[in-house]
């Protein structure tokens, strides 16, 4: 039966866990493909607001299965937080509901100082991750001396194993970095009882997957950070190290392309990026500075204040591209009120002169000057729209040029941060 993949365009933060929270509808199983808890989800019903970093968004929905994926990396120790969150706001979290795949791979405490000692080290060249253990615990996946989710079942020979990955990690802490060890012991017995908690919700995923499949359930794959972060597919070394592209929808699940129907790709009305790393369209002025305090641009995981531009339509092609976006949801188009007029990247310059290609090596894109189109803005309040004509015309032309650009069709917009503050172009 036919799955969905929702896919960040930009550099994430696209307010995709908005964008699950309304696809949930129209789904039976939700599930997660790719990266940790570096990713912050924000889902407001109501008075509720709920930050999702690991458990699918569509766990709010009540019914809804949800997996977190062999392609994930997991804190189990975030986990367990993030599933009392949950059960203390009224969120079923039985293991009938939740499932985490035996062969995701384990985010240690060594893993988390190791990134932030990684990063210490790299200086003025640091990528500005999240400090979550992200790199360090898929380097060890790839090394294959990572600590698989499945090993949480046995709770003596994981004590065991969490002992040897934070010596491993304090090996390199000590030795290549001159650092203070972690605590072995007192973390290991937090990992521990962690595991004990988690251990029933661990199962085979990838066949539970495709029985429900078979079984004609709709899946809605939920993407984390976003095309330009991929690391086979951004601008590296200024990714994540995770596959957050469609194809780590299926290397991440264990799922079939045939599956897949519908690819949702979401961008903001403008861009925002947070960490280091290129960015053509940014703004270091009073516009930058507008767009950050009304679009509330602030990490929902760290914290930090995002870098904010305008729309970079060569970036979102691009994206639209390598993923096979069938449509496009944009975000945030509140934001944009006010402002006299609006700009879009639609090519850039460089030495070599004017493309309207992104360039994928990233000393190119480095140099790139944006090339951009005006449009006049729109000074009416727009958070009440519903309907397309509700939008002021010159909104309407921005969502019209950003579908032209783009090469795919925008299905829904958001004018505001409730669930129902969308106008939807399609039914
Ligand atoms: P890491 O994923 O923590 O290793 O960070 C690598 C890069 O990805 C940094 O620039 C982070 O700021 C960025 N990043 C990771 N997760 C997210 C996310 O969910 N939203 C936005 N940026 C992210």
């Amino acid at each position: 039966m036919p799955a969905t993949v929702l896919i960040g365009a930009q550099w994430g933060d696209e307010g995709k866990g908005r964008i699950a929270d309304w696809l949930a509808r129209q789904s039976d199983v939700m599930a997660r493909y790719a990266g940790g808890d570096n990713a912050g989800h924000t889902v407001i019903i109501g008075e509720r607001e709920f930050k999702l970093h690991l458990v699918p968004s569509g766990v709010v929905h009540p019914g809804l299965r949800c997996i977190l994926g062999s392609g994930m990396v997991i804190n189990p120790l975030r986990l367990v937080e993030e599933l009392d969150m949950l059960a203390a706001q009224g969120v079923d979290i039985s293991p009938q509901r939740i499932h985490l795949s035996a062969r995701a791979h384990l985010i240690t405490p060594g893993h988390l100082a190791l990134d932030g000692a990684a990063e210490r080290a790299r200086g003025g060249a640091s990528i500005g991750t999240t400090r979550r253990g992200i790199g360090p615990a898929y380097m060890d996946k790839a090394a294959r001396t990572g600590l698989l989710a499945g090993e949480m079942r046995d709770p003596g020979t994981f004590a065991a194993q969490v002992k040897a990955a934070l010596e491993r990690a304090n090996a390199v802490l000590s030795g290549q970095y001159g650092l203070e060890p972690v605590d072995v012991e007192s973390l290991a017995q937090a990992c521990g009882d962690a595991a004990a908690r988690l251990a029933p919700y661990v199962t085979d995923t990838t066949t539970l997957l495709l029985d429900l499949l078979d079984a004609g359930q709709r899946l809605l794959c939920e993407g984390a950070q976003g095309t330009l972060l991929d690391l086979d597919h951004g601008h590296y070394p200024y990714v994540t190290s995770s596959s957050a592209t469609v194809g780590g929808a299926l290397t991440g699940l264990g799922i079939a392309p045939q599956h897949i129907t519908r690819v949702v790709g979401v961008a903001k009305a403008y861009c925002t990026r947070v960490g280091n790393g290129p960015f053509p369209t940014e703004l270091f002025d009073a516009t930058g500075e507008r767009l950050r305090a009304a679009g509330h641009e602030f990490g929902t995981t760290t914290g930090r204040p995002r870098r904010c531009g305008w729309l970079d339509a060569v970036a979102l092609r691009y994206a639209a591209r390598v993923n096979g976006f069938t449509e496009l949801v944009v975000t945030k188009l509140d934001v944009l009120s006010g402002l006299d007029t609006v700009q879009i990247a639609v090519a850039y310059e460089s030495d070599g002169g004017r493309t309207a290609a992104m360039p994928v090596f990233t000393p190119d894109f480095e140099r790139v000057r944006p090339v951009y189109e005006t449009l006049p803005g729109w000074a009416e309040d727009i958070s009440a729209a519903r309907r397309f004509d509700d939008l002021p015309p010159n909104a309407r032309r921005y969502i019209r040029r950003i579908e032209e650009l783009g090469g795919v069709p925008v299905s829904l917009v958001s004018v505001g941060p409730e669930r129902e503050q969308a106008v939807r172009l399609v039914d």
